[in-house]
């Protein structure tokens, strides 16, 4: 039996970015690319040129930097955003551009007021407007799972006739089944004739929780390529989720026989990068990627698990990127271990990043005796996201707080060589009072949306993870601190909040 490879279109960076809560600016977008390179991943779509000056720049530097898969941006069919998509894309060695135009009734008649016929010749001179720039194209009909039929043959052929060699089918609003979604593509392949000289690929939903199983229908019924995003994200109930789709063709490959070429013990710690650029952590009995995907609470599991590993697991967790095992480390532990450790975690450290990380390790040995896999992700993530010299800092802070009294803080921020410090009595609570005290002295209001407080390993001397959204002149920035101390981590979260916001208005 052929196992055939299929191509991974990773969208992580424009359909996933384009989610609530999940924007990225230019360095985390170049992160993020280098990480999904390294996972291997045949296509990235960086974003969508015309959409913002901003999306322009990083899949102009996500072209310029980025070495290995394919670098794709997106375009309606018109003749400017072909262009800045054609212009964004220049410096990459390999480029795609992916064209899309709506295609079914509702979106014909209420949202692009065109004809069929209309739509045809859009789809078509967008096609042939892309191949100035690129003979790597993809056409999306967009809304494709509830286009008729007849059209959707009508629309693909003209495409790929036009030059498109991809030819993506989206349930933009995720409402197909996998039987549906399956029965198409096969549709496809079996009606329009020049079929052959394109590449069917699926792009998914997830409104109705079936992205995974909707793209394994598709590529069981021939499609070559498969739409995703780490941990699932993108618009509303977000994408086809990379992990989820990657681990299915290969624990199944039996049932498949297809293959990617995803380094698979990459995809915890992407996924882990993904949460920790975007504040958006994926629950806990996540598959493939969760914490407690591969942990067996159950007596009788546990004991079949000491008998035969695979009576309960179909995957190995090292497979996805697990560590064996939560090997705690101490102060007796060196700068080897640290770096050993961080390495089975996925992260290979610099020699200049493991000093900083190792300064930290050591401080926070001082506070805590035993330090988990969890700690030392917090503080590889917190060193890696070090800002520059004229942002505001913490230099001390102390907060009382108690029954039936306001809460006092006295917060010592620095800015340059300047300290300022600000004392108050005022809030409902000590996470309130330091809010109000930042304000103050950064001069900036801000109103909180959301706040979460995570622990990021065992015990009730574990740091806590801050994560929290702001909200500022109706823009929506994310901070985070990790700290052995709630209110410190909140601080060192609301500061970089705040950092983002003056870095934006400067
Ligand atoms: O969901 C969708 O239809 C899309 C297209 C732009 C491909 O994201
Ligand atoms: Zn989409």
């Amino acid at each position: 039996m052929t196992n055939r490879q299929i191509v991974i279109f990773d969208t992580t960076l424009r359909d996933g970015e384009q989610s609530p809560g999940c924007s990225m600016n230019l360095s985390e977008k170049l992160e993020m690319a280098q990480a999904l390179a390294d996972l291997g991943v045949d296509v990235i779509e960086a974003g969508f040129p015309i959409a913002s000056p901003g999306d322009y720049e990083a899949v102009r530097e996500i072209a310029r930097q980025i070495r290995g898969p394919v670098i794709c941006g997106l375009a309606r069919c018109s003749d400017a955003d072909i262009h800045r998509a054609g212009d964004a894309l220049r410096d990459a060695p390999s480029r795609r551009i992916h064209v899309f135009l709506a295609t079914s009734a509702i979106h014909r008649e209420f949202k692009l007021r065109m004809t069929r016929e209309e739509i045809i010749a859009r789809a078509v001179a967008g096609v042939k407007l892309a191949a100035s720039y690129t003979d790597n194209i993809e056409f999306s009909p967009e809304d494709a799972a509830r286009t008729e039929h007849d059209f959707l043959c009508e629309v693909v052929e003209a495409a790929i006739a036009a030059g498109a060699n991809t030819v993506n089918i989206p349930d933009t609003v995720g409402y197909a089944t996998p039987e549906q979604y399956g029965a198409t593509i096969a549709m496809l392949k079996n009606r329009v004739p020049n079929i052959d000289r394109a590449v069917i690929s699926v792009h998914c939903h997830d409104d109705l929780g079936l992205a995974v199983a909707n793209s394994l229908s598709g590529v069981v019924n021939g499609a070559g390529q498969i739409e995703c995003t780490i941990n699932g994200i993108g618009e509303r109930a977000g994408n086809c989720s990379l992990e989820e789709v990657v681990m299915a063709i290969r624990t199944r490959a039996d049932y498949y026989t297809c293959q990617t070429g995803i380094k698979t013990n990459r995809l915890v710690p992407t996924s882990r990068l993904l949460s920790n650029i975007t504040g958006m952590y994926v629950q806990r009995n996540k598959a493939i990627v969760g914490r407690n995907a591969f942990a067996h609470e159950a007596g009788i599991h546990q004991d079949g698990m000491l008998k035969e590993r695979r009576t309960y697991e179909i995957m190995c967790p090292e497979d996805v990127g697990f560590a064996k095992t939560d090997l705690v480390l101490g102060k007796h532990s060196g700068r080897a271990a640290l770096a050993d450790r961080a390495r089975a975690l996925g992260y290979e450290l610099s020699a200049e990043t493991l000093q900083t990380v190792f300064e930290e390790f050591k401080k926070l040995c001082d506070k805590k005796k035993e330090i988990y896999d969890g700690d030392i992700i917090a503080l590889i993530e917190q060193g890696r996201r070090e800002l520059p010299a004229e942002e505001w800092s913490l230099v001390s802070f102390e907060v009382t707080s108690g029954s039936g009294r306001k809460p006092h803080v006295r917060l010592t921020l620095r800015r340059g060589s300047q300290e300022f410090t600000e004392e108050l009595s005022d809030g409902d609570g000590a996470i309130d009072a330091v809010f109000l005290a930042t304000e103050k002295i950064t001069g900036i209001k801000l109103h909180c949306k959301e706040f979460q407080i995570r622990s990021t390993s065992l015990g009730h001397d574990a740091q806590a993870d801050v994560t929290l959204v702001v909200e500022y002149k109706n823009q929506l920035y994310r901070g985070r601190g990790v700290s052995t101390d709630s209110v410190e981590a909140t601080v060192m979260a609301i500061l970089l909040a705040a950092n983002r916001i003056a870095m934006e208005r400067r």
